[in-house]
């Protein structure tokens, strides 16, 4: 057994703490680092949308005027916000700018996540608050050109209903949720499903991968990326904030460009 004296304490401490913090700095960095990833759907309508997630804003480093010139450079007819677009209500007000800059050039679709949810913004206190330059879908459907849009409430949560968001929708469907679950009942009802709320792990190990997801155990595979469930397609995307910590490993933020 190595022991060690006060001085070697010190030293051993001392390197520890460099060591932590230079990771912790090479982290926060990481998750400044917006990626374009580019996604192809089979939905058959013929437009180029963006999907964004997980903004959560006071919890995130990214930086806001990047992400709108990301998206603007795509020139997107819609752009997708699959949830927690806050982490508390203070982030109201910067959610709200950054979308209303989005919605000069798209139109905007939003579905809560479990954090909004959990400051009591559910679809139609999140639709109050975002104004209507955006349209936030609560278990509802709205005909788009060429494919029906739907969009349920945070299934993390128990808030989701998909038969009522399916209601009146016909084929071609393409499904908002927050978190991928969903694909657990969405799977073949709909022909593609838009998904964050795993922020891809947030801190990916190499051969491990993601450290913790939020998720029930049966739907951890979900992690991040392209599935094909049956004849239903899924992207889950990393997301564009962080949440509780603003630090990213081999795990980089993302806007995503979909062809649909
Ligand atoms: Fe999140």
């Amino acid at each position: 057994m190595v022991r060690l004296d006060r001085r070697g304490f010190l030293k051993l401490s001392g390197a520890a703490a460099v060591a932590a913090l230079a990771g912790g700095g090479t982290a926060v960095a990481e998750a400044m680092s917006l990626e374009l990833t580019r996604v192809s759907l089979s939905l058959g309508a013929g437009k180029r949308a963006v999907q964004i997630s997980d903004t959560h804003f006071s919890t995130s480093v990214f930086s806001v005027d990047e992400a709108v010139e990301l998206i603007k450079a795509e020139k997107p007819a819609y752009v997708f916000h699959t949830g927690d677009v806050v982490s508390f209500r203070r982030d109201v007000e910067r959610a709200r700018e950054m979308l209303r800059a989005v919605a000069e050039f798209a139109e905007v679709y939003v579905v809560p996540g479990n954090h909004d949810h959990w400051r009591g913004l559910g679809a139609e206190k999140l639709q109050e608050a975002l104004g209507e330059e955006v349209k936030v879908l609560g278990n509802t459907s709205v005909y788009l050109d060429g494919f029906w849009l739907a969009g349920v409430e945070d299934p993390f949560t128990g808030h989701a209903r998909l038969d009522r968001a399916l209601r009146e929708a016909a084929e071609p469907v393409l499904l908002l949720a927050h978190s991928p679950q969903i694909i657990g009942e969405a799977a073949g009802r709909v022909n593609a499903v838009l998904a964050g709320h795993t922020h891809g792990g947030q801190v990916r190990l190499p051969l491990l991968g993601a450290l913790w997801l939020p998720l029930p155990k049966e739907y951890w595979r979900y992690d991040y990326g392209k599935f094909v469930v049956g004849r239903t397609e899924m992207f889950v995307t990393r997301g564009t904030g962080t949440g509780w910590l603003p630090v990213r490993l081999n795990c980089p933020p993302e806007v995503v460009s979909l062809r649909i």
